[in-house]
């Protein structure tokens, strides 16, 4: 069983992949400011806050897997792309994998074209892709060559406003986004945790991939 930290671990995917590793036996640490609503049993809780000295160092320290969950929104806005490089220095320096929920946006829609936000992105939604985007690409181009890591885009349709349901199944794809018949792709928070929870269970697969049902 592996030690996992889930930074951003009360949110709408982090809750879903504590839930998830917990109830495999994993033992798992879930970093937010807030507590949480519904605690998860064997679950334990650190309230901190990333944007404090120190804290993401806490956290990485002593654990086999880093699952980012927080999202680059409110005080994390433009900071949430510098997290997640330390993050993956100090994950590096001791050898634990870190695992990234990015966005849709980084997506390409054909083989060797451009990333999805390069397109149209609904404005509101645009400072976050491109945010997460800049977190992707310090992994591809700047990561030391020691770090283990994935970036997992869920599908287009995913999100706390979308929850969908828990169907047990869904689609891995590479750096191309999963199409879905008849609209946009989707996904529910309990399946994309699945496939996060499965990602750890099966090291040394690097680079960027999508989930979508
Ligand atoms: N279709 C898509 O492409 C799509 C859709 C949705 C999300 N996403 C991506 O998925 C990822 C996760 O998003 P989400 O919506 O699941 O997240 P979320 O619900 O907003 O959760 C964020 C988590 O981070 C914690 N947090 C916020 N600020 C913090 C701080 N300064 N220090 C410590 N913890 C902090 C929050 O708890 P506290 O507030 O208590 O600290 C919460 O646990 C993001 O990268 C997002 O861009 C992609």
């Amino acid at each position: 069983m592996a030690r996992i930290a889930v930074l951003g671990g009360t949110g709408y995917t982090g809750e879903h992949v504590v839930r998830e590793a917990a109830s495999r036996g994993h033992h798992v640490t879930a970093y937010s400011r807030s507590a949480p609503a519904e605690p998860v049993a064997g679950v334990q809780y650190v309230q901190a806050s990333f944007l404090e000295e120190g804290a993401i160092a806490a956290a990485v320290a002593g654990q086999d897997v880093v699952v980012e969950a927080l999202s680059p929104r409110g005080e994390l806005a433009g900071r949430l792309d510098g997290l997640v490089s330390d993050a993956g220095r100090l994950a590096a320096e001791q050898g634990a994998r870190l695992v990234v929920v990015g966005g849709w946006s980084a997506l390409r829609i054909e083989e060797g074209g451009p990333r999805a936000v390069e397109g149209d992105v609904p404005e509101q939604f645009r400072p976050e892709a491109e945010e997460m985007v800049r977190a992707l690409e310090w992994l591809e181009r700047d990561a030391p060559d020691a770090l283990d890591w994935v970036y997992i885009s869920p599908a287009q349709v995913y999100g706390a406003f979308a929850p969908g349901e828990a169907t047990g199944a869904y689609r891995v794809g590479g750096d191309v986004a999963l199409t879905a018949e008849g609209g946009p792709s989707t996904l529910s928070g309990p399946d994309l945790a699945l496939a996060i929870v499965d990602e750890i269970g099966r090291p040394g697969r690097t680079g960027h991939i999508n989930v979508a049902s």
